[in-house]
């Protein structure tokens, strides 16, 4: 009797997780949190550089690079190795589909 009881909550830990995972606003939500810096959707209106429109593999390389200290950084070493490498595909997957403010419109 107990197992079952065991079984079915893994099951349904699992189902949930998959449902998080599955979440279609996930990335957006993600990338919320580096707006801050780099401007609403990635279009920057300070000096920190725009991410919309950043090719998903340029994104990824850089973070990669701010990861392993091969690009100086002033925060972003330590922001980059705050998110797991799904979570920085998403983040890099919502910024490629931004438009780029004053780009084709
Ligand atoms: C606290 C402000 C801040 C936040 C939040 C922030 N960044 Fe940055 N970002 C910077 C700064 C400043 C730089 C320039 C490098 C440095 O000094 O760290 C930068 C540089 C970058 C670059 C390199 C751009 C280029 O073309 O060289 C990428 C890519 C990047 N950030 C992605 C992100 C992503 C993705 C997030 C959210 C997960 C994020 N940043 C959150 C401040 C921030």
């Amino acid at each position: 009797m107990e197992e079952w009881k065991v079984a079915g909550a893994l099951v349904l830990g699992l189902a949930c997780s998959g449902a998080w995972a599955a979440d279609p606003n996930l990335g957006r939500n993600l990338a919320a949190g580096c707006a801050g810096c780099h401007g609403t959707d990635g279009n920057s209106v300070g000096g920190t550089a725009s991410l919309a429109g950043m090719p998903r593999d340029r994104l990824l390389a850089r973070i990669g690079e701010f990861r392993s200290g091969a690009k100086p950084a002033t925060i972003m070493h330590q922001i980059s190795k705050g998110y797991s490498d799904e979570q920085l595909a998403l983040i890099a997957d919502y910024f490629a589909s931004r438009k780029p403010a004053g780009g084709e419109r």
